[in-house]
């Protein structure tokens, strides 16, 4: 185990989740097995949905912060790199020579990624871990998490909001800890594939929503939202009035981590002061201009750009 120099100063989000090491393959038809394919491109990127939400805010000129924990491993280490490439600080990053760093083989094909996530379960990272790296959980405005590390993500929301900042979950799947998450969570925007998991496809989104809501911290601003990938999303105020932003047409070619760069525009929004349906519209325009690029990472427009197209 070795670490960096602990981060100093506020911080305007402060991300706590799985970082991950994507190999995306470009096919032109979907396999079929035992066969040999021609790939129409390859590509080694850094990702995990709290990570690369820290990365568009830090490209939109917020202050952040990720903790969490990669291997002792070549992976490992561009996964740091490339955080601190841009401006994410990584000091709270434990890495571990007892573990192979978390790894995502994506194919993507006709605008579809099919994700196949290796050593991303049981991850050995504590609120201890963030304690011991000095992670300064009472200067943030926001804090990220992402439901794969919950009782070190409850440890810190409760830390976060004591001090006066909110809790803001991106998460796609019921996972054990998820709820009670919930529970000091301000702003809970989930994927579509969460009520699908839990209800079935023709879930009511207005009904999971008001529940959604009814579960987040009793004393906080709780907004939750779903994102519906080329449709958009669903943002449901305080006030109980639900807000549908309709997604933008593109020639979409990986939609891979729209939706963690959904939530990095989303809260960006907010922290310029932003009304939940401008957020959303600009969080949907910021994610429809990744899909036009290949992996998370794929370069973003300059903020007045993604406003314009956002019709901002
Ligand atoms: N094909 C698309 N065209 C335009 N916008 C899209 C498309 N897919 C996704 N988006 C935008 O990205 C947002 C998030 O997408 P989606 O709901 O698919 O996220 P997700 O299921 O969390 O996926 P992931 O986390 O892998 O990105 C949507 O709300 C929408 O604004
Ligand atoms: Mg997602």
């Amino acid at each position: 185990v070795n670490a960096t120099k602990p981060p100093s100063g506020r911080l305007d989000v402060l991300g706590i989740g799985v970082a991950v090491r994507d190999i995306t393959v470009l096919l032109e038809q979907f396999p079929t097995p035992d066969e040999k394919h021609q790939a129409d491109g390859f590509f080694e990127s850094s990702g995990g949905p709290v990570p690369t939400g820290l990365v568009t805010l830090s490209r939109l000129g917020d202050r952040t912060a990720f903790c969490g924990v990669v291997g002792d491993d070549a992976a490992g280490e561009s996964i740091v790199d490339d955080l601190t490439r841009e401006g994410v600080g990584a000091a709270g990053v434990v890495r571990r020579n007892d573990m192979s760093s978390p790894t995502s083989v994506i194919l993507v094909e006709g605008g579809r990624r099919t994700i196949f996530e290796c050593w991303q379960t049981d991850l050995p990272f504590g609120i201890e871990d963030a304690e011991r790296l000095g992670v300064a959980f009472d200067r943030c405005r926001y804090l990220l998490v992402d439901g794969r590390l919950p009782q070190a993500q409850i440890a810190a929301a409760r830390w976060v909001r004591q001090a006066g900042g909110s809790v803001v979950l991106d998460c796609g799947h019921p996972r054990p800890g998820v709820d009670e998450l919930l529970q000091v969570t301000d702003l809970a925007i989930l994927s579509h594939s969460y009520p699908r998991a839990l209800l079935g496809d023709d879930y009511d989104a207005a009904e999971f929503l008001d529940e959604l809501c009814g579960s987040l911290a009793p004393e906080g601003s709780r907004i939750a939202g779903l994102t519906l990938g080329a449709e958009g999303c669903l943002i449901r105020d305080p006030d109980s009035s639900l807000i549908r932003v309709p997604g933008h047409r593109v020639d979409a070619i990986d939609t891979t981590g729209a939706g963690d760069i959904f939530h990095g525009a989303f809260v960006h929004a907010l922290l310029n002061g932003d009304s939940l349906e401008a957020a959303a519209r600009f969080a949907n325009a910021a994610a429809a201009l990744k899909c036009c690029g290949m992996t998370g990472r794929a370069p973003l427009p300059a903020e007045e750009q993604i406003r314009v197209f956002a019709g901002l």
